[in-house]
């Protein structure tokens, strides 16, 4: 028998809480109304809880710009709000996981305004200021959100780097006093009773010796550094220093986002034995309709299914008994699962949001379900880009159509469908009641027109609904260990509607089927002696005809 990790075995569910539940009629989501909906968590059955950031900050990315990581910020509640949020999660089970944003600061934290104030303040060093190099910036690097990645400050008259806004001064982890700070922060939330980090951007702490040149930044490209800066000389002996001043001291569970690694990569940042994370999110399977033309994420190009399963399957080969994989589909960052990769017309949205839900989570790793995904909702195709708020999007669309003048306007907005981060930041749908039941007020960000039909009181209601789909294949994974443990080995890697795999153990297996498509195919698989059907999203089973978005689980064995 395997002895596993509790967090090898957990579901998580992020939380986006500005979207996800109000209050007091401000129209913005808050702790308290986080508290409210713990019940519902804990019926979906999930186990931890991944909260995106709930600290002190301007927002001018969303409190992904923290202006000081030991308050709340008030539109969210209070410090209060926080330990009783704890508590009472703590009551039910749940676990909570915060979100961990230490690759950069706001400009309105303390550490940042001392630094900006002079040359010689102690603060000085906390951040990466560069002298101008022949009156312009000190190297070709881009903003992940556009433009520059430095930005001139008149007073000192020297250059600071911002791999994102230029409200989000990167911090320099070369500087050992601001590495401990960051290690005291982390130790002080834990005594506050969280149980775990999800880490920004945490391969992007260490910067390339020297500042060099991107050498692919191609003058007209959107934000290509990103990859290049990822990774550098010392991020390992930082998270190994992180992991032992702060993470070896808990029983608690970590997750690195890590845009640009490979999954050699992943072996040093979350191998087993590697001292530093237990999870990384990596990134491939997210860019996979990334533009041709260079402009990153936007585009409208539709995923093609193989490029889906070799990179899937590479993850999941790759890591097998070396590390542990993240299983997700979709998160603040990303368009819906259901728009991006199955098919959310009315005919078709159930059957493929079950279809995705089942080719994910019968694999190896731990499942992130993100707030709305277990109901089914969808990307927002507003018409005009005033409707949008997310920076990322705001930023693009001037840059690409105003100022690089390479998109057109309208080409431009089928991008912002296809990938704006709003589209997973709408209000969480609650029931057919004015604004979803997210709020008696006006919502800061638009609720899709949607909600009347798809909700969650509609979802509780019908047994047969993507929740308690969900449902069952979160208990499945506490009730069978060869989910967890079984070797995953793909049958059709070239197949370019269907994905079948296996997990195999040394006494069972299951067969997972998947139709990708709208239309029937039919496929054969033969199965083996005393194979039952364990799960399907459909009412029968009709053998090797797999009607549009079929998918099918079998399991034989002890
Ligand atoms: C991560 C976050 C994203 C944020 C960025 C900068 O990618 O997930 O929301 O904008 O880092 O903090
Ligand atoms: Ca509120």
């Amino acid at each position: 028998m395997v002895k596993n990790n509790w967090w090898q075995k957990t579901v998580v569910y992020q939380i986006y809480p500005r979207s996800f539940q109000d209050s007091n009629g401000d129209g913005i989501g808050d702790i308290p109304g986080i508290i409210q909906r713990l019940p519902y968590l804990k019926e979906l059955g999930v186990q931890v809880i991944w909260l995106s950031p709930i600290y002190q900050s301007p927002n001018d990315d969303n409190g992904y710009d923290i202006s000081d990581y030991r308050k709340v910020l008030p539109e969210f509640g209070t410090m209060a709000d926080m330990q009783e949020m704890i508590s009472v999660a703590h009551q039910l089970n749940l676990k909570i996981m915060m979100d961990l944003v230490v690759n950069h600061t706001s400009d309105e934290h303390e550490w940042f305004q001392q630094s900006q104030s002079s040359i010689n303040n102690p603060y000085r060093d906390y951040y990466i200021w560069r002298d101008p190099v022949a009156g312009h910036e000190p190297n070709n690097w881009l903003s992940d959100f556009g433009g520059s990645a430095w930005e001139f400050d008149v007073k000192t008259q020297q250059y600071y780097l911002h791999l994102f806004s230029k409200k989000q001064p990167d911090l320099n982890w070369e500087n050992p006093k601001l590495r401990q700070e960051i290690y005291d922060t982390m130790s002080w939330w834990l005594r506050q009773g969280i149980d775990g980090f999800r880490m920004d951007v945490i391969n992007l702490i260490s910067k390339q010796n020297g500042l060099p040149n991107d050498p692919d930044v191609n003058a007209n490209s959107h934000g290509s550094s990103m990859t290049f800066v990822a990774n550098g000389p010392n991020v390992h002996q930082y998270l190994q220093e992180m992991n032992l001043k702060v993470l070896s001291q808990h029983d608690i569970i970590t997750v690195g986002e890590t845009p640009g690694v490979t999954t050699a990569d992943a072996m040093r940042y979350a191998g087993f034995n590697s001292n530093e994370l237990q999870m990384i999110f990596q990134f491939e399977h997210t860019e996979i309709d990334n533009s041709r033309e260079g402009l990153g994420k936007w585009s409208d190009e539709r995923f093609k299914l193989v490029d889906l399963k070799k990179i899937l399957s590479k993850w999941q080969n790759d890591l097998e008994g070396k590390a542990w994989n993240s299983l997700y589909w979709n998160n603040h960052d990303r368009p819906r699962v259901v728009s991006r990769f199955g098919n959310d017309s009315q005919q078709y949205r159930v059957l493929s949001a079950k279809m995705l839900a089942t080719t994910l989570h019968f694999m190896q790793g731990t499942p992130y379900i993100y707030q709305g995904e277990e109901i089914g909702m969808t990307n927002v195709n507003w018409p005009s880009i005033s409707q949008y708020r997310d920076i990322d999007t705001l930023n693009a669309f001037d840059d690409l159509v105003n100022r690089q003048k390479r998109v057109m306007p309208e080409k431009m907005m089928t991008y912002v469908h296809h990938s704006s981060r709003d589209n997973a930041r709408t209000p969480m749908q609650w029931d057919n009641t004015k604004n979803a039941g997210f709020t008696n007020g006006k919502p800061w960000l638009g609720v899709n027109d949607n909600y009347a039909t798809i909700n969650v009181a509609q979802s509780l209601t019908n047994q047969k609904s993507i929740f308690y789909f969900y449902k069952k294949l979160i208990a499945l994974r506490q009730q069978m260990p060869i989910i967890t443990n079984g070797h995953y080995q793909i049958l059709d890697i070239d197949d370019e509607s269907v994905y079948t795999y296996k997990r195999i153990t040394k006494d069972s297996e299951l067969l997972i089927i998947s139709n990708f498509t709208d239309q029937v195919q039919t496929r054969h698989y033969p199965l083996n002696v005393g194979a039952n059907l364990l799960l399907s999203n459909y009412e029968d089973d009709q053998g090797d005809e797999l009607r549009p978005y079929e998918s099918k689980v079998y399991f034989s064995g002890i």
